[in-house]
């Protein structure tokens, strides 16, 4: 059988402290992007990338999430959602290790739920993950190139011909490289052994970037350059601009007309 990838993990029970105070009552993930919420061009990137089933890892008060999803139907039909709950923020490592009894010996993929990545109007990042892991079997980590000035707020892959020799998250000085990790990760099975092997940080989490170190001085590890746009939701202009992008061609020129009375 071919070698394929058929679940997903969007972690997504963060506080969002960055869009405070209106993640006090509304997830990031349910923020309107035109008239659908976050989660739904998530899943839509899901499917188009043939993805059977996703976990969503929330927190006991994100109700709303699952609200919306049971009102969606058609989008329900054709992908299985289970929920897991993590309710102490202990960092997307910890909300992965939540996931193994699902996951099972499976490899799967991994969406942060605060990037939004696209293409015409269809996301395909994950798609393009998986082509990359087809044809070299090991985990294969999403990348854009980025501004050297905003190296301090990703992960930076430090590289070789493509094949990852380390992860420094945020640097503050001196980044590896101006590759930045976009929130789209394939990772073999194996990942879980290195997982169980970081501890918690001075900021009480479990960082995937520690685990990723740890695979990276074992097994081989690639990145995928994803030319599409990326749009930060937590990030006030590129949250509008999602936006801008969304609207059909009749709403975008009306917006055009009248953006001046505010500029
Ligand atoms: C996380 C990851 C970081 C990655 C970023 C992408 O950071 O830790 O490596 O570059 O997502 O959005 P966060 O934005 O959660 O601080």
């Amino acid at each position: 059988m071919e070698r394929n990838i058929e679940i997903a993990v969007i972690p997504v029970a963060g506080k969002g402290t960055r869009s405070y105070p209106i993640t006090k009552v509304i997830s990031k993930t349910m923020f309107p992007i035109v008239n659908k919420p976050v989660v739904h061009y998530l899943l839509e990137e899901l499917i188009s990338a043939n993805i059977k089933e996703v976990i969503l890892v929330l927190n006991k008060s994100q109700k709303d999430i699952i609200k919306y999803l049971k009102k969606t139907p058609d989008l329900i039909s054709k992908i299985k959602i289970h929920y897991i709950y993590q309710q102490i923020p202990r960092g997307i490592g910890d909300a992965l290790l939540r996931c193994k009894k699902i996951i099972k010996q499976r490899d799967f993929c991994l969406l942060l739920g605060d990037d939004l990545i696209c293409c015409d109007n269809v996301c395909y990042g994950i798609k393009n993950l998986i082509e990359e892991y087809i044809v070299r079997n090991t985990s294969i980590l999403g990348v854009k190139e980025i501004q050297v000035e905003e190296t301090n707020k990703y992960g930076i892959v430090d590289v070789v011909e493509n094949k990852v020799l380390r992860v420094v998250e945020k640097p503050k000085v001196n980044p590896p490289s101006n590759k930045a990790l976009i929130g789209r990760y394939i990772f073999k099975n194996t990942f879980y052994d290195y997982l169980s092997k970081v501890v918690l940080d001075n900021e009480n989490e479990i960082k995937i970037t520690d685990a990723i170190n740890l695979m990276s001085s074992k097994e081989n590890i690639y990145i995928k350059e994803l030319n599409d746009i990326r749009f930060d939701i937590g990030n006030i202009v590129d949250y509008i601009l999602a936006n801008i992008k969304y609207l059909n061609i009749d709403d975008k020129k009306e917006i055009k007309k009248k953006l001046h009375y505010f500029m």
